[in-house]
């Protein structure tokens, strides 16, 4: 047996796949276009490895997908490849619109004709898991109840309204076609292996450089945070038991505004990399110009697939950010290498006016 996963060279891809093949022998082929969030250095400890197949390429590739499927039969999707930054978004929403919502399309469709080919057991076994987003579901005001998967999807960036949208095309595959779809809505990822175009890297490798740590607007904005081997060991519990044609949100119980998020972060490095003055790398904290259209509040009611499927977090916030800002700590290397290239190019326009 075998899985294929796409956009399994991102943050949370190789994350799912690192985990996945530490916790079974079934094979992973990976397809992933290698955009600017794909970095195969996340891979290298599966370089050797004969259960780990790379292959380059666009999810939206109908005739490498076509092939893919008819070469390797996998017996499930697990469909992460996107364009995932919201303030990329803002500035062009044409590539989440290829590939969010085109991508997805084409992807799906190749699936279909496999899946219609496959013997009837394996027909019955197939999955397709398509890994979304909490925000498909809009912004809460303070005293709203966290979303739940009954919510309706009112998306309000670029970024958003196509992860909604793929997520739409998905639901549709299984009521008109039968495809055996799942599709996972999760809250924000943090851990290792997080480029640092997102908030809590980005907070973590400017403090270590001496950079202004730009919180946008009020910095009262709230998400709710999980570990991403968290988010990877739902996803698993999904695939294995979710429901056909069912939504599961997945959420950490973590509820934080981001100023807050920030203290924690400098708090944090203060105590296992003080600086050579001192001072605290609160600092550096910036408030800047806010974001277009910010959400202001996400919350994850994480209680279907709690009931369902038995998932709980295994970490609390405050062991997973420790965790993750001494992984930053310990790969100086990993870090240095993303920065290079077109990241620079991305904190110039992004940032410019604030903090260049
Ligand atoms: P990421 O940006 O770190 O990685 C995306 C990966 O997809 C990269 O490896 C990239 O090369 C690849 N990719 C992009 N376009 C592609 C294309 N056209 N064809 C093939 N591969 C392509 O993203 P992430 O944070 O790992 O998110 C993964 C998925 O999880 C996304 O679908 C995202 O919407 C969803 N999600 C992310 C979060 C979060 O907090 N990061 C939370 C909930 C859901
Ligand atoms: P981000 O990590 O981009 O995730 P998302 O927008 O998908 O939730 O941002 C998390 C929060 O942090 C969001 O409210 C925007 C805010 N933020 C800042 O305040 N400063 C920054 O430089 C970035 C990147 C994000």
């Amino acid at each position: 047996m075998t899985i294929l996963v796409t956009g399994g060279a991102g943050f949370i891809g190789s994350n799912f796949v690192l985990d996945w093949l530490a916790l079974s022998d079934e094979p992973v082929v990976n397809l992933d276009k290698l955009t600017y969030a794909g970095n195969l250095t996340n891979l290298t400890c599966l370089d050797d490895d004969a259960r780990h197949v790379f292959v380059q390429g666009d999810l939206g590739d109908r005739a490498l997908a076509d092939r893919l499927l008819a070469k390797y039969r996998p017996r499930a999707v697990v469909n992460f490849a996107a364009e995932s930054h919201v303030d990329r978004s803002i500035h062009g929403p044409e590539d989440f619109v290829q590939t969010n919502i085109v991508g997805t399309f084409r992807l799906l469709e190749a699936v279909r004709a496999y899946w219609g080919s496959l013997p009837e057991a394996e027909k019955v076994a197939f999955r397709f898991l398509h890994i979304s987003t909490d925000e498909v579901y809009g912004t809460l005001s303070k005293d709203d109840p966290p979303f739940a998967e009954t919510n309706a999807n009112e998306p309000n960036s670029p970024y958003s309204a196509s992860k909604a949208a793929s997520d739409h095309l998905v639901r549709a595959w299984h009521h008109t076609y039968g495809l055996p779809v799942l599709t996972t809505n999760c809250s924000n990822n943090y851990g290792p292996f997080h480029f640092p175009e997102k908030l809590i890297p980005l907070m973590i490798v400017n403090a270590l450089a001496g950079k202004p740590l730009p919180v946008y607007g009020d910095g009262m904005q709230v998400r709710d945070w999980l570990y991403v081997k968290d988010h990877c060991s739902a996803i698993r519990r999904v695939l294995k038991g979710g429901r056909l044609g069912e939504t599961y949100n997945i959420g950490g119980w973590n509820e934080k505004p981001n100023i807050e998020i920030v203290h924690t972060v400098c708090a944090l490095l203060d105590e296992l990399c003080p600086k050579a003055d001192g001072r605290s790398y609160k600092t550096q904290i910036t408030h800047v110009q806010d974001r277009p259209g910010h959400d202001r509040r996400y919350a994850i009611d994480a209680r279907k697939i709690e009931r369902e499927l038995g998932w709980k977090p295994a970490e609390t916030f405050e062991t997973g950010i420790r965790k993750t800002v001494q992984w930053y700590l310990d790969h100086p290397e990993w870090v240095a290498n993303v920065q290079r290239g077109t990241y620079r190019k991305w904190v110039a326009k992004q940032y410019k006016e604030t903090n260049e």
